[in-house]
């Protein structure tokens, strides 16, 4: 990783933020029309034109400029080297549930990888015309305004925010009685239905933590480099080191980190499973 110069760095932000506006053209594109909406497999796990256009723009910028880099996108998988030293993990649109129902929180998702470290990520909602940008060590934006996490520093006057995973009516580990739990201690909590949002507004100090089971590496690894670089921590649930592959994420603006560790500790689930 420290062989990559800041230059470089730069000209991948530079592409990465392409890759998303191309895909953010799709979306605005479809905005509001009558969609061909169907299920992936899991009820509610839903899939759209606009998820594939989207996505083949996106990987159709990347390797005009990157034509050997790997690529792992949400709808196609992963295509391209096997090395893997540089690999873009893609959601073409992060909140489908929200487009597909006209609520405009969905988003592009654009990340890169290098050697397994997170290096760059761009997270665009075109419907509200916002668009993050982070990239390790130079920062994070907002519409190219410099973003910092909230300092809230106590629980009682947070704002946080989760989500449910396709297979919550499954598996007794679905996420409620952490939500009911922080809804009693905080302000509130709000499901927004897009991870990579939900990653980029608790960067933007809108929302004080996150956190969610259940998420692919697509949800989370742009907003990940975001977020850590507007100032957040991020970590498995119990602070441990964070690991992208366990689809589990506590992220905060750092203040907050060991209070929502004690909680997701002490949490026993509440098991309502459909069979
Ligand atoms: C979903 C969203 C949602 C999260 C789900 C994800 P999709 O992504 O990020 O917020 O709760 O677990 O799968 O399916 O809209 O790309
Ligand atoms: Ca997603
Ligand atoms: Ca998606």
């Amino acid at each position: 990783m420290s062989n990559i110069s800041s230059e470089e760095i730069l000209k991948l932000r530079d592409i990465a933020f392409l890759a998303a506006k191309a895909g953010g053209v799709v979306l605005q594109n479809y905005w509001g029309k009558q969609l061909n909406i169907r299920e992936k497999g899991r009820a509610g796990d839903l899939i759209t034109e606009v998820d594939q256009q989207a996505e083949a723009e996106i990987i159709s910028v990347i390797k005009r400029h990157l034509p050997d880099h790997g690529i792992l996108a949400e709808e196609s998988g992963k295509t391209g080297t096997s090395d893997n030293q540089y690999l873009w993990v893609i959601d073409p649109l992060d909140g489908t549930t929200n487009y597909a129902h006209g609520y405009p929180q969905a988003a592009v998702s654009v990340g890169l990888m290098v050697s397994g470290k997170p290096l760059v990520g761009v997270v665009y909602n075109p419907m509200l015309n916002e668009l993050w940008v982070g990239a390790q060590g130079l920062g994070a934006t907002l519409n190219d305004i410099p973003i910092q996490v909230s300092t809230t520093k106590n629980l009682a006057d947070s704002l946080l925010v989760t989500g449910f995973a396709y297979d919550r009516k499954e598996v007794e580990d679905n996420n409620y009685a952490e939500f009911c739990t922080f809804t009693h201690l905080t302000q509130g909590v709000r499901r927004g239905g897009s991870a990579s949002l939900d990653l980029c507004h608790v960067a933007t100090g809108r929302l004080d933590g996150y956190w969610e089971r259940g998420l692919k590496p697509w949800d989370l690894l742009a907003g990940v480099v975001i977020l850590t670089e507007a100032g957040g921590k991020i970590t498995a649930y119990d602070g441990s080191e964070f690991n992208l592959d366990s689809g589990r994420i506590l992220a905060t603006n750092g203040y907050l980190h060991s209070s929502l560790v004690e909680v997701l500790k002490s949490i026993s689930p509440i098991n309502l499973i459909i069979r």
